[in-house]
């Protein structure tokens, strides 16, 4: 391993000792002019990065932020992160990422390594069975979680009204007429997705429509689960006339399984998804889905985190940010013409 260049090596080039050197770079008064040339030419010449693991030794804190998410390569997290980074960036904090694969045994793996590294702290999506924060662990720093909540956490979280957005969804494809409505409904154990069928089946209840269980097909959050479990729904007798896919990704699968069966969206099928990616509003038909606002709940997540390091003391906060039905052209209207135009 090359060796760290230190305060050491250029107190001795600059002919110093470390405690002036120390008060050069933190531009403390007291040093003249020239000693203090002398130093900022030798660390120019060294390319010398003062070490923010002694730093954090020393303060028994670091200005580094964790962040431990399922998966940055479902495209709804990195709107997530870059809302803490954003943050984060400006406010002179370094963020270190890792992925889950919601696994609580790896979470616990990660949080533990983080912990060592004293950051200022840290934000967590938990995963089912997470055990992060349930005991005192946490002392030296702060914990937030973000996107889901584990029913005994008692401090601060931000999260999206997941259920409100599936209710949205199911008030919608019943307004529009919709009685053979489906449902892809993302894995059982991920909080999001619960909350999302929740409001789904409370909305699809109140207008007095059936959903029967074989409509309702559980799938990971990918295009492959959606595909793999439209083709499962659209092959069922009688076929369901909509789905309401719990993913963006879901519901691209959907799409895919819509045109590899040679039916046509929202002619022969409708389909609703969750999220409001970036691309789904490029689809072919353009998505109808419910917009959840993954950059500001990272962003005040951080900045509720960033509070709390510097001492901020009031009551725990936890934040449910709004979700918002954005209609497309994927939702066929099976209303009669006359009840339309009304
Ligand atoms: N969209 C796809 N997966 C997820 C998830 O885990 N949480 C949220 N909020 N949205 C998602």
């Amino acid at each position: 391993m090359k060796k760290a260049i230190t305060t050491k090596h250029i107190a001795q080039l600059a002919g110093v000792s470390v405690g002036t050197v120390s008060h050069v770079l933190n531009g403390s008064a007291g040093v003249s002019e020239e000693l203090q040339k002398r130093v900022h030419e030798i660390v120019r010449k060294l390319d010398y990065q003062p070490s923010q693991l002694a730093r954090g030794l020393r303060r028994r804190s670091t200005d580094l932020l964790g962040v431990i998410i399922p998966d940055i390569t479902n495209p709804y997290f990195p709107k997530l992160v870059r809302g803490i980074e954003d943050v984060a960036y400006k406010e002179g904090f370094r963020l270190v990422l890792c992925n889950t694969d919601n696994d609580p045994a790896k979470e616990l793996s990660y949080f533990n390594d983080l912990r060592s590294f004293h950051p200022a702290g840290i934000i967590v999506i938990p995963s089912e069975g997470s055990t992060v924060g349930k005991d005192s662990s946490h002392r030296n720093f702060e914990l937030m979680f973000v996107d889901r909540s584990p029913e005994w956490w008692a401090g601060d979280a931000v999260l999206a009204n997941n259920e409100d957005g599936g209710h949205q969804v199911g008030r919608y494809l019943t307004r529009m007429g919709h009685k053979l409505i489906s449902a892809i409904s993302g894995p059982s154990h991920i909080e999001t997705a619960r909350d999302r069928m929740r409001g789904f089946q409370r909305a699809l209840a109140e207008a007095k429509v059936k959903l029967p269980a074989k409509f309702i097909q559980e799938a990971p959050f990918n295009v492959e689960g959606g595909f793999a479990a439209a083709i499962r729904l659209l092959t069922m007798t009688p076929r369901p006339m909509a789905i309401f896919a719990s993913s963006d990704t879901l519901a691209i699968g959907a799409l895919a399984a819509v045109r590899a069966l040679k039916l046509r969206c929202p002619e022969d099928v409708s389909i609703v998804g969750f999220d409001d990616l970036e691309f789904s509003e490029l689809t072919e038909p353009s998505l109808t889905t419910v917009f959840q606002p993954g950059y500001h709940i990272g962003s005040l997540a951080c900045q509720l985190l960033l509070d709390r390091v510097r001492g901020a003391d009031h009551p725990t906060e936890k934040k449910i940010l709004n979700t918002e039905l954005r209609i497309r052209h994927s939702v066929r209207s099976l209303l009669p013409a006359r009840k339309r135009s009304r």
